[in-house]
């Protein structure tokens, strides 16, 4: 509450064409404002857009229509350059399989994100990784190779990654999509502690009722818009 609003979206829509050129509405009107601390999930039907919406909260993908407003600025204008290096100074992206680079140890699969930094981050990049790593538990497991980690074990170290340059949003596509229920929770509850701790705000796409309660604030996805949930509606 208070912080300070990073990312503000009106009226944004997304439609796709088709082979047959036809276009299909995917996003119709998106209105959402994201500050500083916030914990919001958004869950829907499969197909109803949620991992568009990701690409387009993750500069990744560009509204058909609408603005989207990214601390401060028009998004929409943002050069491919400026918005790839805002994704990596500012955003963190965590996903359902999660696209650890299998030849490389945990520290090392940390560390990637700070090999395009400069400065402290550049060169303090293996002491920064290993503290990440400690901070989601896994500190005696830094030069273990991910198909040696549990699920949730390589999630962890996702997280860590995700997290290692402090960003100021972080977007979780299905977290706990391929752990069992009790890992999930373990996993979605690390994920949000580690995200309060570092000021960053956190968006979870999820399917998992237990998931989007340990949100602060929930949204379906349905027919292209955004409808607020209770805490009732979820459970
Ligand atoms: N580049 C594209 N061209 C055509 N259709 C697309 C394209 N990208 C996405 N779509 C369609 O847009 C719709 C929304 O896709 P999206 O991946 O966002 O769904 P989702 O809500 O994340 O689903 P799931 O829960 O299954 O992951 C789908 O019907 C998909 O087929
Ligand atoms: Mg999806």
């Amino acid at each position: 509450m208070g912080g300070a609003q990073l990312l503000m979206l009106e009226n944004v829509t997304r439609s796709v064409l088709l082979p047959d050129d036809s276009e299909l509405h995917i996003l119709t009107g998106i209105n959402l404002t994201v500050t500083e601390g916030d914990h919001i999930a958004i869950v829907g039907r499969s197909g109803t857009g949620k991992s568009m919406l990701l690409n387009i909260l993750g500069l990744l993908d560009r509204p058909t229509s609408g603005t989207l407003n990214w601390q401060g600025k028009d998004a929409t204008r943002l050069s491919a350059r400026r918005a790839a290096a805002a994704r990596g100074r500012d955003l963190g992206f965590v996903f359902q399989q999660f696209n650890l680079l299998p030849g490389r140890t945990a520290v090392e699969n940390v560390m990637a994100p700070l090999m395009y930094s400069s400065g402290r981050d550049f060169w303090q990049r293996r002491r920064l990784a290993s503290e990440a790593l400690d901070r989601v538990g896994l500190g005696a497991r830094l030069d273990s190779m991910p198909q040696t980690l549990s699920g949730g074990e390589q999630q962890r170290v996702a997280i860590a990654r995700a997290l290692v340059r402090r960003p100021r949003v972080v977007l979780a596509d299905e977290p706990t999509g391929a752990l069992d229920v009790g890992t999930g929770r373990a996993v979605m509850e690390l994920l949000d502690a580690a995200t309060v701790e570092s000021g960053a705000a956190l968006i979870t796409i999820t399917h998992d009722a237990n998931v989007a309660a340990l949100a602060r604030e929930r949204f379906r996805l349905e027919g292209g818009c955004l409808h607020p949930l209770s805490q009732e509606a979820v459970r």
